[in-house]
């Protein structure tokens, strides 16, 4: 382990990255969680990286924005849902480097709860001063984001574009760092996780993640609850950024079929299911540990119910990925 954990680390500092997080995030157990479950379930706290409320963002950010800024950009321009965590902490990101911020937001659930239009993540776009582009749809969202880019050009600006959920070979690599975090920590405590469970949205945090725990926990089994589409909608989603942030990082070994749950996004992405919200309540009243209605508390309804249906490969000591989002709590009341 330990020389496979410093061939990775070798690799990854051959790409530029600012350093936002300052050290690792904490794995910890979930007692009361494990004893309700009769499980060991274990908890990954990239939900408390450092800037503007946490997030997995943080992490794509490091590789992104030292791309950025190495390109000589003033701007950053990205795109997500009005209550996008990815677009906080890009906004976040921008402030703190004294960047301007372009975010380019849809309502992907058609809704007009004022909570949703003006609060949680959105309320912080604004005090980050962010300047807010509102679409109808992100159908096409690179070339929107293009547009944008264009136009800021045309002003005088020199932007850079961050994919929607800073998802692309270069921020996956934020979660080829998180894996060697856990690679380190769970051989720190003697624990040997039989499964890592994620949330796949974008897909960067799972792609990086399977690259990355392929080479250093070859017999953990990593899964992604999808947060917005099928099965086989997200495979190629995930697969795709995995093959470029393997050949980035010269890896030849070949990537696991990559393994996804979509029982649990229903009825659609940013739309809070039963299961999804039972999990955030269930979390919050064993442990103080907050998820949200969009992306962890239905990612930790897969894990729940994959104990409760035996769908994990063995009995082993389960990892979930808090990978962040609260703040979309305050937005989501009063339909949780
Ligand atoms: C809280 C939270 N969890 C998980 C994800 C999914 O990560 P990815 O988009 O890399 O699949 C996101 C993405 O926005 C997120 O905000």
């Amino acid at each position: 382990m330990p020389a496979k954990i410093s061939l990775l680390k070798t690799r990854l500092e051959a790409f530029d990255r600012l350093e936002l997080l300052g050290s690792p995030t904490p794995l910890e157990k979930l007692h009361r969680l494990s004893e309700f479950t009769g499980r060991d379930i274990y908890i990954k706290r990239d939900d408390i990286t450092p800037l503007a409320l946490g997030g997995n963002k943080l992490r794509k950010l490091e590789y992104l924005v030292a791309a950025a800024l190495a390109e000589g950009a003033d701007t950053l321009v990205t795109a997500g849902a009005i209550q996008s965590n990815h677009v906080r902490q890009t906004a976040a990101v921008a402030a703190k480097l004294g960047l301007k911020c372009v975010a380019l937001l849809e309502n992907p659930i058609g809704t007009t709860e004022a909570n949703y239009l003006t609060n949680g993540n959105r309320l912080l776009l604004d005090l980050f001063n962010v300047e807010v582009v509102m679409c109808d749809a992100l159908d096409d969202p690179m070339a929107q984001l293009a547009e944008q880019a264009e136009r800021l050009e045309a002003q005088g600006f020199r932007p850079y574009v961050v994919p929607i959920g800073g998802s692309n070979a270069l921020g996956a690599l934020g979660y080829v760092q998180c894996a060697l975090e856990i690679a380190e920590q769970s051989s720190a405590n003697f624990v040997d996780f039989s499964a890592v469970v994620v949330a796949s949205g974008s897909a960067g945090t799972h792609a990086g993640l399977a690259v990355a725990l392929r080479h250093l926990m070859p017999d953990t089994q990593l899964i992604g609850v999808t947060v917005s589409r099928s099965a086989d909608a997200q495979r190629p989603k995930v697969e795709a950024i995995a093959r470029e942030v393997a050949t980035e990082l010269q890896f030849d070994e070949k990537i696991p079929p990559v393994i996804l749950w979509d029982e649990y996004f229903a009825p659609r992405y940013g739309e809070p299911n039963e299961a999804g919200m039972a999990a955030v309540k269930l979390l919050a009243e064993q442990e103080a540990m907050l998820l949200d209605p969009v992306y962890t508390g239905k990612a930790m309804a897969g894990l729940l119910d994959g104990i409760e249906r035996g769908l994990f490969p063995d009995e082993g000591p389960i990892l979930f990925i808090h990978t962040g989002g609260a703040p979309a709590l305050f937005a989501y009341h009063p339909q949780v």
